[in-house]
């Protein structure tokens, strides 16, 4: 494989890393505040996907020998702590930080199809991204769904998604 190819795939499971560990950290602070049994009921759902991904990703750190984020202390607490507050601030936080946030995922895992489509290299981590892309997406839908009638968040999503794409450009070089 080329150099520059190799970098890339390193930035690419770098990043995916953190990331899915960040969600896995959101969800769990989500989980941990909220207030009622049905919502607690759909993010244990979410969660356990969001594991699977982060298993992936973190067997091929090891495989390919990718360095992790230096930043995983942000995504730990930062996670977590946006998790629970929006938990307390109550469901329409939860489901306006899902809806943002897996938003961003989902356009940066396309980026990353469309890179490894046109690279035509490593078959088998494009079809896991196109797999969990997916998953995101439903988890979008899922919580654009669940809030379609509020837009009094609509403030709170946009500094969602800044903050994500922030964390996502943080982590894909440091
Ligand atoms: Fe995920
Ligand atoms: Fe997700």
């Amino acid at each position: 494989m080329k150099k520059e190819n190799k970098n890339k795939i390193d930035e690419i499971i770098r990043v995916n890393h953190a990331g899915e560990y960040g969600a896995q950290r959101i969800y769990s602070g989500q989980i941990k505040f909220c207030k009622t049994v049905k919502l607690k009921k759909e993010l244990e759902k979410i969660i356990k996907e969001e594991y699977e991904h982060y298993d992936y990703f973190d067997k091929m750190m090891l495989k390919k020998r990718a360095r992790p984020t230096f930043f995983s202390p942000l995504w730990h607490n930062g996670g977590y702590l946006l998790g629970a507050i929006t938990a307390i601030l109550g469901e329409k936080y939860v489901h306006a930080c899902t809806e943002a946030v897996e938003e961003v995922i989902v356009e940066h895992y396309n980026e990353q199809v469309k890179y490894l489509e046109n690279a035509g290299i490593e078959k088998e981590m494009l079809k896991k991204i196109k797999k969990f892309c997916a998953d995101e997406d439903n988890h979008r839908s899922f919580a654009e769904e669940s809030n379609k009638q509020y837009s009094d968040v609509n403030m709170f999503k946009l500094l969602t998604k800044g903050l994500t794409r922030l964390a996502i450009k943080v982590s894909k070089k440091i």
